[in-house]
């Protein structure tokens, strides 16, 4: 049966490029799309620019630009980067539109009549000097927690607390430096709460993976609150039917984009947009997000969706983030990858596309862009072993057979197994478990080099009488190579596409594995595949370091790039909590003597007084820095209540803080004058 499917990404933020975020994102669902499509369902893959907000507005402002022209230039840019890593939505729209205008106004008054629509007054923080109220991310001071200078209004970076902007202690507009003042306003509320129930249903309905429905329970188990849909004039975005100055908080009129994205395409292309959206109808309606997005795809999504008379989603995907040599991706060690410098430094997108699929798995789980494990991932998979069983055999072919492939090939167990595995790999794809689907390809192709190995057509081509066997050899070998192209064709599409062309057939579809290619003539076999070179890497690493920049509020940093400004607080695996910390005991010590360790070659010997009874003896590895001479005396700061460790010289009891970047140099901490043995640190 033909399954009709809708399927969405997450809508990109208008003022930034498109990064590894994103296409961890877009291929794991570009390869669940065209997996569908060989599959011969009716799948639509929409998505769009999310063009409103604050930081939109203001940036357009500092460039001395429209906002309409500052989202029209990025759209040709996230286009161009989408289209280089051959991301084939149906329909890239924008939310700055009017078929998005008009879906959000029907929503919005649905809403409304269902009476889950109020209005109050609340107090907000207001530039006077810039007349507008401020955003969270605006406006920076004293961490109302740990005390730390210079954080946002709605997280501290240094301790992980949340609070509410007006907590924070001399707080200050990140727009004017001025401090802001309280200003009362109007705001308009969807009342959450409401749908309480029918969201706990829903959730529990099979639209979710279990980490995820997880993380709703806990939510629910805090409460929902009423979610303030409304901010105030000057705001780039729609405005509110009947309220003159008011307009759609950009996270409203997102969402709907998936609506206002796939009106378009229904328009263009004569579909049934009802039948996507209306309940009743047998479609699917499928979201790939990130875990950071969560709670407005599983929480404000749905109840808004269900309370406007719609269809809710049939099921949320959702993908943890992307990390680059197991760290979070960093603007000044180069690795916040933009898509751009991929492609510009002229990596082949499908590497990039091959090296996730193989760790994607339908989990939350974050995944490590390892870069020497990508080289050497690609080059031994598709290089080594899949592109080489063409390139082994195909010669042969041409010059021996004038490009025909035998008539008939021999029953062989390998070209019936490689058929056979058609359904299971097809399961793995469904169930976004492509690395396991790309696991049991490998493993085919691991047999098919192996069936090549054991015949030896190089050996036959230089022997007498064995014309035909080296004739069905290198059939069967290049009819294994097709099916092994069909299998990787949702994750390899344009290297399938010159697959296709090589042995001039049509479009491969998912049914094509139920036949062989016999008696049919090929073209001659051309390079497929080039392979990863360091050098490479390294020119797209030194091009986003040269990028890297100080962040303002009009370049979001690393983190608000990765999770959405006004994000309500998810899980961020980068900060340990405040209480994490204090378990660590953090001492000033007096180094009362330091010498040399026979025999090893980085560590000094430290005799440390932290004002107990007895001195510490800790080994440390500052050799390479310090004369130890120089260190007696001294003041410095140590971990003391680390396990104490035994080592090849004797107990390490401790450990002292240092310093040290990517060159060389290594600098122990020192605290300042007047601090004695035995402080605490905090
Ligand atoms: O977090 C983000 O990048 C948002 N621009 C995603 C919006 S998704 C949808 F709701 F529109
Ligand atoms: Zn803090």
């Amino acid at each position: 049966m033909t399954r009709n499917i809708l399927v969405t990404s997450a809508l990109p933020y208008a003022n930034g490029s498109i990064h590894l975020g994103h296409m961890i994102e877009h291929i794991q669902t570009d390869i669940w799309v065209r997996f569908q499509k060989m599959q011969g369902n009716q799948c639509y893959y929409v998505c769009a620019d999310d063009t409103h907000g604050t930081p939109i507005m203001l940036r357009a402002q500092s460039e001395g630009i429209s906002p309409e022209a500052l989202i029209s230039r990025v759209h040709e840019e996230h286009l161009r980067d989408f289209r280089g890593f051959h991301i084939a939505h149906d329909c890239y729209h924008s939310t700055h539109a009017d078929e998005n205008r008009a879906m959000v106004r029907d929503v919005y008054l649905k809403l409304r009549d269902a009476g889950l629509i109020e209005s109050h007054t609340i107090e907000q923080y207001y530039d006077a000097s810039k007349s507008m109220f401020l955003p969270d991310r605006f406006i920076k001071g004293q961490c109302p927690r740990c005390g730390a200078a210079d954080q946002y209004g709605d997280n501290c970076e240094a301790c992980g607390a949340t609070y509410s902007p007006t907590d924070l202690i001399n707080p200050v507009s990140a727009l004017s430096g001025t401090p802001p003042v309280r200003k009362a306003s109007e705001h308009y509320f969807f009342k959450l709460a409401d749908c309480a129930d029918f969201l706990q249903q829903w959730t529990r309905s099979g639209t979710l993976q279990k980490e995820a429905a997880n993380k709703l329970d806990e939510w629910f188990g805090a409460g929902l609150q009423n979610w303030d849909i409304s901010r105030d004039a000057p705001y780039f975005g729609f405005e509110i039917p009947d309220a003159p100055g008011k307009f759609f908080y950009v996270w409203l009129d997102a969402p709907v984009g998936y609506m206002g994205s796939s009106l378009k395409l229904a328009r263009e292309q004569g579909l049934d947009f009802d039948a996507w959206w209306n309940p009743g109808h047998d479609t699917e309606l499928h979201h790939f997000i990130g875990k950071d997005i969560l709670y407005f795809h599983a929480l404000f999504w749905p109840a808004m969706l269900h309370s406007a008379n719609y269809r809710t989603p049939t099921r949320l995907h959702v993908h943890g983030f992307v990390t680059v040599n197991g760290a979070k991706m960093s603007k000044s060690r180069g690795t916040f990858i933009t898509a751009g410098s991929y492609l510009d430094n002229k990596l082949n997108p499908e590497w990039l596309r091959y090296y996730f699929a193989g760790k994607i798995n339908g989990s939350m789980e974050d995944i490590d862009l390892n870069l020497s494990d990508f080289t050497a991932r690609v080059n031994s998979d598709l290089v080594g072993k899949f592109v080489n069983i063409a390139s082994r055999t195909a010669g042969f072919i041409s010059k021996r057979f004038n490009g025909q492939l035998s008539g008939q090939l021999p029953d062989l167990d390998l070209l019936n197994d490689v058929q056979q595995a058609a359904d299971s790999i097809a399961e793995h794809y469904e169930n976004l478990d492509y690395g396991r689907a790309v696991r049991d390809i490998m493993h085919l192709a691991d047999l098919a080099n192996q069936y090549v190995n054991d015949r030896k057509p190089w050996d036959m081509a230089r022997q007498e009488g064995q014309e035909s066997a080296l004739h069905d050899v290198c059939s069967i070998s290049l009819n294994l190579f097709r099916l092994l192209t069909l299998y990787l064709k949702p994750i390899l599409p344009a290297l399938a596409e010159q697959v296709e062309y090589f042995l001039d057939i049509p479009p491969l579809h998912w049914q094509d594995a139920h036949h062989l290619l016999t008696g049919h003539t090929i073209r001659p076999y051309q390079h497929l595949m080039t392979r990863v070179e360091q050098s490479q890497i390294d020119a797209m690493l030194a091009a986003n370091a040269s990028q890297a920049q100080p962040t303002t509020p009009l370049q979001p940093s690393e983190k608000t790039m990765q999770k959405a400004s006004d994000t309500p607080a998810t899980d961020n695996n980068a900060f340990i909590s405040i209480d994490d910390f204090t378990k660590i005991d953090l001492r000033i010590a007096r180094i009362a003597n330091a010498e040399h360790v026979e025999g090893a070659e980085k560590l000094i010997r430290l005799t440390l007084d932290i004002g107990e009874d007895r001195p510490r003896n800790v080994f440390a590895g500052i050799k390479s820095a310090y004369d130890p001479a120089n260190l007696i005396g001294r003041l410095t700061v140590m971990v003391a209540n680390l396990a104490p460790r035994k080592m090849k010289f004797g107990l390490s009891e401790g450990m002292v803080l240092a310093a040290s970047g990517e060159g060389p140099g290594l600098f122990i901490l020192s605290p300042d004058t007047g601090a004695q043995p035995g402080m605490r640190v905090k």
